[in-house]
């Protein structure tokens, strides 16, 4: 399996994915308007062969310092629980290091996401329509983010997913 960034022939594949992983097309219709917004930052995809079996999407967010927003993050079903979610995040995360971004914000199950070294602790001071306790932050670069309060805005995109 390889992680690489998505090119334009993956795209009916990626929705092959998140439809698959959420049952539902909300996400997959999420990732279309991202992308269409100019808001997707990274796009990765799990191949094996010439197989999309995975897909993670970082897109801007606005808050107080550079900071990007990871979801989706789906992989086939049949795919599910070998590895592949973990190796797509933890390569998103550090091509978001290396390009020199300051924080990723998340809103998922913390047993998951708290592996990676999200915690919903040094979310909690940001306002969103999504904070909560499924919202979690991880600096990158230094074990803090640049300020630990302030306003995050998630592309408008995720306003649709309800
Ligand atoms: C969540 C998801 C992306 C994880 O990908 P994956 O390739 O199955 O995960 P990995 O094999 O890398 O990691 C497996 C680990 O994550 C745990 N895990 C998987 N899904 C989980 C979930 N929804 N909640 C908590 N833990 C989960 C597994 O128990 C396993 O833990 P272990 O290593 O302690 O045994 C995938 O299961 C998926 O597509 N699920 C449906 C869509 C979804 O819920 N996406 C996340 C929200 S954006």
């Amino acid at each position: 399996m390889i992680v690489r960034s998505e090119t334009p022939s993956d795209f009916a594949a990626i929705r092959i994915v998140e439809e698959a992983a959420f049952l539902q097309s909300a996400e997959a219709q999420l990732v279309d308007d991202l992308r269409a917004a100019g808001d997707s930052v990274f796009s990765l995809v799990a191949v094996e062969g010439e197989a999309v079996i995975g897909h993670a999407m970082f897109s801007l967010l606005k808050a107080p310092f550079p900071a990007l927003a990871l979801a989706p993050v789906a992989v086939l079903p049949e795919r599910q629980r070998m590895g592949v979610g973990t190796r797509l995040i933890r390569e998103g995360i550090a091509c978001s290091e290396s390009a020199g971004w300051q924080g990723i914000f998340v809103l998922g199950d913390p047993a998951f996401y708290r592996r990676f070294g999200f915690d919903a602790a040094k979310a909690r001071g940001f306002t969103s329509p999504y904070a909560g306790p499924h919202m979690m932050a991880l600096p990158l670069g230094r074990s803090e983010l640049p300020t630990s309060t302030g306003s995050i805005q998630h592309a408008l995109a995720f306003a649709k997913l309800g």
